[in-house]
């Protein structure tokens, strides 16, 4: 794709959120690359590798203990996208941090790290333990509240679905994090995101991210049963642009807080859509799933164009 005239962004210059300064605007959205140390050995064609001229990577989302995930399957390919329910299976926070944070620096891998919780309280004390662990990480640039999680303490409803848990999540964090970046991810399944993104914002974050998956199911036609044994999964990729395009617009037309955009995201085409509405930064899925370079080669395409 050639420079469109409309383009302003300098994809050279460094790209300040809140305290810090990341080395890009083109990152991979979490769960999609794993806690990024998968690919190291990886190599393309032209000898780059899959971290090339990456902003970030948002790992995984790490909860305070460490989880099984839900029942196999767990993603079904559909026409045009996925559906996933892996139930946020991962080592646990205390793992993550004695074992794949120090390694992701000693890689100087650029790393957002995002967390999720059942209690808007259990931010807080991570938050902190991140900063008393990692404070002098060079490479460890902030955290990524995942919001579209269950709040037991509240009759199990999505945190990102009341702006008051949102708003009680972000202040948490923010108290414990006074020198790296704070993000909200969004749920697009609501019926005022800039809503959210207006809470979010009050409370201090650097940025939202918009969108996580949207609600989906899809039957298996050999038992007449949904595939997912939860019934109900988060549906990503091409399919869900359109809706992540249009929950980016109504973030930044009505909260005016900085967004991180993702919501099928595959080639450089497709990030410029989230830019041209003002995203700041984009993030690259399940497309990341399928192809390891996709978010290096939309960051090496876009990035050409500002030594051009
Ligand atoms: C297999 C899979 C696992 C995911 N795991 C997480 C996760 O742990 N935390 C999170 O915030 N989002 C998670 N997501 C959502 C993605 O980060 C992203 O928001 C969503 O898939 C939309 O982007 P995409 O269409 O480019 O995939 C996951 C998505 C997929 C497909």
């Amino acid at each position: 794709m050639k420079r469109p005239g409309w383009w302003s962004l300098d994809m050279g210059a460094p790209f300040r959120l809140g305290p810090r300064v990341l080395p890009g605007r083109v990152w991979t959205a979490s769960g999609c690359f794993g806690y990024g140390l998968a690919a190291h050995d990886f190599v393309a064609a032209d000898g780059s590798g899959p971290y090339a001229g990456l902003g970030a990577v948002v790992t995984k989302t790490v909860t305070p203990q460490p989880r099984t995930g839900n029942p196999m399957p767990r993603l079904v390919e559909t026409a045009c996208g996925a559906l996933n329910s892996i139930g946020l299976e991962n080592v646990g926070f205390e793992a993550f941090l004695a074992t794949v944070l120090p390694e992701l620096e000693a890689r100087g891998v650029p790393t957002i790290v995002s967390l999720a919780a059942t209690r808007p309280d259990d931010f807080g004390p991570m938050a902190r333990r991140l900063h008393e662990a990692a404070s002098g990480f060079a490479h460890w640039h902030g955290v990524e509240l995942n919001l579209s999680c269950p709040n037991v303490a509240e009759g199990g409803h999505d945190f990102g679905s009341s702006p008051d848990t949102v708003a009680r999540c972000v202040a948490a964090a923010r108290a414990c994090l006074p020198d790296r970046a704070l993000l909200a991810k969004l749920t697009p399944n609501t019926a005022d995101i800039a809503a959210l993104a207006a809470a979010a914002r009050d409370a201090g974050v650097d940025a939202v991210a918009a969108i996580n998956t949207v609600v989906g199911l899809d039957v298996d036609l050999a038992t007449g049963q949904p595939h997912l044994p939860r019934r109900f999964g988060g549906y990503s990729g091409a399919a869900i642009q359109p809706i992540a395009l249009a929950k980016v617009d109504q973030v930044v037309r009505g909260a005016g807080v900085p967004v991180v955009g993702v919501g099928g995201i595959a080639s450089v085409e497709d990030a410029v859509k989230f830019f041209a509405l003002g995203a700041v930064a984009v993030q690259v899925g399940t497309a990341q799933m399928r192809d390891p370079f996709a978010a290096a080669h939309v960051a090496a395409a876009i990035g050409q164009w500002s030594s051009s």
